[in-house]
């Protein structure tokens, strides 16, 4: 596949379902929150709200595009997180960022998932 060095909300799109898909397809407890959480169909009402909502979120990080207005700190509270599912998040994703776009343009994605997901564990005493 062709990876991408441009960014679009478009290709955001692409890119959160592209991750999700893989959480959904791997059996790691970072996908049992999600599976227990929003179920295991992508293409479920349920589903595409999140993946819309998370297209908005990184659009908002690498395009300053304003449409998300959440709280990403407060949904992870109560949500039985363990210091030991952040590494797996973040190998899934940073996979996903690398197959989908060129490195200058995974660079944005990479470098504040990591920062956020610090940020987490610190907020969650992890
Ligand atoms: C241990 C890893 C993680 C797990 C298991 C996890 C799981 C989840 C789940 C299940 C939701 C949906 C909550 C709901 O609607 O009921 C969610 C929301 C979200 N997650 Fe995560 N997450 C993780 C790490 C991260 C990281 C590192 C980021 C950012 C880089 C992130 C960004 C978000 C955002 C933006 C939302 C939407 C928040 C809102 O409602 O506005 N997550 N997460």
């Amino acid at each position: 596949m062709v990876k991408y060095n441009t960014i679009t909300k478009e290709n955001i799109n692409e890119m959160v379902l592209k991750f999700y898909s893989r959480i959904l397809a791997e059996d790691t407890d970072v996908s049992k929150v999600f599976k227990a959480r929003l179920g295991e169909d992508l293409t479920s009402p349920v589903w595409k709200k999140h993946t819309d909502l998370l297209t908005n979120f990184w659009s908002m990080i690498a395009l300053q595009d304003p449409a998300y207005q959440g709280n990403p700190m407060m949904a992870h509270f109560d949500m039985g997180l363990t210091k030991e599912m952040f590494p797996i998040w973040i190998k899934l994703f940073f996979e996903t960022i690398d197959s989908v776009y060129e490195e200058d343009q995974g660079i944005i994605f990479k470098s504040r998932a990591e920062n956020i997901a610090t940020n987490f564990m610190r907020n969650l005493g992890l």
